[in-house]
This record gives C-alpha cells, sequence and structure tokens, in this order.
C-alpha cells in the first residue's frame, strides 16, 4: 500500500516497510548510491531517499531526473542528516513515467508569468502546491463555518435569465450549432428566451432564504467585464450566505466573524504551508494574519469615509466626492494608511449601487456595506435587501428592470417579504488575503481574464 509522503514525514516511529509514490524533485549520484528528493504533491516537503547503486530498478537511475514519476520501496528510518526527522532506504526503484530534458520545471526559480502559461504544470511548483492545497482548506472552512451556524447549503444555477448586479457584464449562454444565428432572436434560442452565465447566486438564494431561513451558496460566477487588474477575473468563485430576518448590522457582524474564521482556520490548519509564503512572498503574513484575528474591524458609513479622504489631503487618480464609487486606491487609503486594518464601509450613495439594496429614509443612501482588507481593497460586498414591495418596484423602475422579467423575485415580497439580508465573498480574494499572493491569476488553478482561456 502507497503511503503519502505527507503521512510518512508525520510518522512516530520507523517503519519497515513503505512505498512511496511520486515526482522527482532532484537527485544527486555518488559512484556508490544515489539521493532522491520525492514530492507527492501532499505537503510541501520533499521526502529524502537514498538508494544503493545495484538494488533492484537502479539500472533506470538515469532516467529518474526532475520531474519524472518513480515508485520507492525500502524502510523508513531516522535521518542523520539536519532538517528532516525521517528518510526512505530504499530497496526498490520503479522508474513509472519519465520526464525528458525539457521538463519545463526545472530547479531554478520560475516568474509567475512563466508559470501562468504552463497552467496545466504548474501546481507542481512549490509554491503552487502550497496555493491550491490552501485553496482546498479555505474551501472546506467555508463550508464547516456554515454548517456550525445551521445555514442550509443552496446550489444556485449556473445558467440564469436574471442579471444580478445590472451591471451589464454578462457572459451570454448559446448552443454550439454552427448554424445558430439566432442570437438577435432570443426566443428561437435553447431556452426560447436570452440565458447567462450567473454574476451571482444572490436572487435565487433569497428565494431559499425566505424558505429555510440561513442559507449559503458557494459556487463559481462569471463577469464579462474588460477589467485587466490584479484582483478581477472573468470566471472566479463566490460564498453567498442570506439570511432572513437580519437587517444590515447582523450582515456586517456575520461578515466579521466570518473573515476572521477563516483567517484564525488557515494560520491553525495549514500544514506548513504558510511557511512558504512567509518566506518568498510576504515576510509580515504571519502578524498580519494574526492582527487580523485578535483585533475588531473598523466600520465607518461612506459619508465619514469621504470625509476621511477628503480630510486626507492626498492627490488620487480618481477625485472624491459625496456620490461617487470608492476606487481601489481610496480603499487602499483607508485600509492601509487611515485605519491600518479591515474596514466596512457601509450605507453608500444609492446612484452606485444595485437596484435590490435597501433605501434609507434620508432617501439618499442604501443599506450597502464593503468589507475591504489592506493590500487588496473589496473582498465582500453585501446589503440588507429592499423587502418593501413598493419601493423595490421603484428601484427597479429606476434601474430600467421590468417587472415580468422579475415576477418570481417580486413574488418573494408579495408572499410573507421580511427583512433579509446577506453577502458575497470573493473566494479568490479571500484567498489571496491568507497567502500574500498579488494576482488574482496565481490562486485559481486555470484563470480565465480577458483576452485569455488557454486550458
Ligand atoms: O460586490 P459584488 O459584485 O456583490 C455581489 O455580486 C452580490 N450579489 C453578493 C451578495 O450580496 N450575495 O461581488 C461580491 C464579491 C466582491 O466583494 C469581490 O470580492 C468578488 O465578489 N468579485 C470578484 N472577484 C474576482 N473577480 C471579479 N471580477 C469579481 N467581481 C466581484
Ligand atoms: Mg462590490
Amino acid at each position: 500500500m502507497r503511503t503519502l509522503i505527507k503521512h510518512a514525514l508525520g510518522s512516530d516511529s520507523p517503519m519497515d516497510s513503505i512505498v512511496i509514490k511520486g515526482w522527482v524533485r532532484t537527485r544527486r549520484d555518488s559512484k556508490e548510491f544515489s539521493f532522491l528528493e520525492m514530492n507527492d504533491g501532499s505537503c510541501l516537503a520533499n521526502i529524502q531517499c537514498i538508494a544503493d547503486a545495484g538494488i533492484p530498478g537502479y539500472e533506470h537511475i538515469g532516467k529518474m531526473s526532475t520531474g519524472a514519476a518513480v515508485g520507492i520501496t525500502g524502510k523508513l528510518i531516522e535521518s542523520p542528516g539536519q532538517g528532516q526527522k525521517w528518510e526512505v532506504q530504499v530497496t526498490e526503484l520503479e522508474l513509472i513515467g519519465e520526464a525528458p530534458s525539457d521538463y519545463p520545471l526545472q530547479k531554478k526559480g520560475h516568474t509567475p508569468e512563466f508559470l501562468r502559461s504552463i497552467s496545466h504544470l504548474r501546481p507542481r511548483a512549490n509554491l503552487y502546491g502550497a496555493v491550491f492545497r490552501m485553496r482546498s482548506r479555505l474551501a472546506h472552512a467555508v463550508h464547516r463555518f456554515f454548517e456550525e451556524r445551521d445555514f442550509t447549503l443552496v446550489h444556485t444555477p449556473i445558467i440564469t435569465a436574471s442579471d444580478c448586479e445590472g451591471a451589464g457584464e454578462m457572459f451570454r449562454v448559446t448552443t454550439q450549432d454552427p448554424t445558430n444565428t439566432k442570437a438577435d432572436k432570443p426566443e428561437e434560442d435553447f431556452f426560447a428566451k436570452a440565458t447567462y452565465l450567473t454574476v451571482s447566486g444572490q436572487l435565487e438564494g433569497e428565494a431559499f432564504a425566505t424558505a429555510l431561513s440561513n442559507i449559503y451558496t458557494f459556487g463559481p460566477t462569471f463577469r464579462a467585464e474588460n477589467s485587466h487588474t490584479s484582483r478581477h477575473a472573468a470566471e472566479f468563485w463566490m460564498v453567498e450566505p442570506e439570511m432572513a430576518f437580519c437587517d444590515l448590522e447582523g450582515d456586517m457582524d456575520l461578515a466579521e466573524e466570518f473573515v476572521k474564521y477563516l483567517v484564525k482556520d488557515i494560520l491553525e490548519n495549514n500544514e506548513g504551508d504558510l511557511d512558504i509564503f512567509c518566506k518568498f512572498v510576504d515576510k509580515s503574513l504571519r502578524e498580519r494574519l494574526e492582527f487580523v484575528v485578535e483585533r475588531s474591524f473598523q466600520r465607518v458609513s461612506y459619508t465619514e469615509a469621504v470625509e476621511i479622504l477628503i480630510q486626507s489631503g492626498k492627490k488620487f487618480e480618481y477625485p472624491i466626492e459625496w456620490g461617487v464609487n470608492l476606487q481601489s486606491e481610496h480603499e487602499r487609503y483607508l485600509t492601509e494608511e487611515h485605519f491600518k486594518s479591515p474596514t466596512t464601509v457601509y450605507n453608500y450613495p444609492k446612484s452606485v449601487k444595485p437596484f435590490y439594496m435597501r433605501t434609507n429614509d434620508d432617501g439618499k443612501t442604501v443599506t450597502a456595506m464593503d468589507l475591504l482588507v489592506p493590500g487588496i481593497g473589496e473582498i465582500i460586498g453585501g446589503a440588507q435587501r429592499e423587502e418593501r414591495m413598493d419601493v423595490l418596484k421603484k428601484n427597479m423602475e429606476e434601474h430600467g428592470l421590468s417587472d415580468e422579467d422579475y415576477w418570481w423575485y417580486l413574488d418573494l415580497r408579495k408572499y410573507g417579504t421580511c427583512p433579509h439580508a446577506g453577502f458575497g465573498m470573493g473566494f479568490e480574494r479571500m484567498l489571496m488575503f491568507v497567502t500574500g499572493m498579488k494576482n488574482i491569476r496565481d490562486v485559481i488553478p486555470f484563470s480565465r481574464t480577458p483576452g485569455s482561456c488557454e486550458f
């Protein structure tokens, strides 16, 4: 039976017989024996294997180069060397799959740009193996957080007819039929109407929250926004809780609790992967994450935030005044220079937010909230929803949305309407936050950004 290297390295005692399968990271030969550093992706660390010349399979040692798949049978013994507790004394070697000398991942460091061009091999690089193990752990923590709080998981649809954010940034869904020229005649299309890839599961989430109370959805979302930035992707994953009988305050509380939970989980259960980010990506990462767990986040209204930005006297590329949406430079100033802390900004101007947010008594602002973090800016966007039928209809009219298209959404206000609230967390942005990785393209297995869908 094969043992994962993670388990071999974590063993309490030596083993008389062990089978390791993985890929060669490096090999050094002397006359009498060879050292093989093996990795199987189960953890960051390699296991050192010592193979004496002449053991079965040794005749292929020359082909066991960096990247080759190799099976190792041997004994797990205490390592006399420093740094590692265990090593393998090999009794038999098996060459499973060679990696010719043009294997692109040689020992030297590679740039993120080059590694993106070989996204199919990228998870074999140490740093990216760590990123994607972190991604998996973070996803499990998301589910655990909601399960511990009795939220019901809802699988909201990927194909939809509604534009939740109303930003006109949806990908249209059509069939592959080469004779299909029906783009202008949606009624003749597959679904007999125009359909799109979802930008958010929120509207369907609201339907379930107004039945099951506390729900969440966690899935891929798509945006055809032509943003060439390090934090925008055309396909990304979003975590969206929605709670019945909840207001903006409760929403902001949950968002803060959620971020703290995820960060704490990563600090406690990272299996050594955090070390590589602290070493090569961001030296102050651990300290920054510990700070997030220990301290309360800041909370300011949009109006106060604008006041702070004006008072700062800073020359922003996008000049700030009441009524404009916060740009990333403004978000960064607030979190990195002013508060030096994650910060939730709430009650944004009605004019910069979607139709579904609840209008405040001032008539000018809505119960929106964005959670901003240093280094990234917005990682969560949410709101208390408009539960009053008449106000919602008026908002929809102002946004050019028809009652017919959203009839089912309006039904949620017609039958047993109630205050409710929720938010969406950009999963990749959260992963960037806990790993320190600077570009969204480097935390998603195969990134889709404008002009780029190679794999
Ligand atoms: O602020 P957004 O657009 O909010 C919504 O979609 C709401 N319907 C969510 C809800 O209330 N249920 O997006 C939510 C989050 C953002 O804060 C950001 O972290 C992330 O999704 N996000 C993106 N991440 C990567 N690439 C993009 N193009 C993103 N657009 C939004
Ligand atoms: Mg937003």
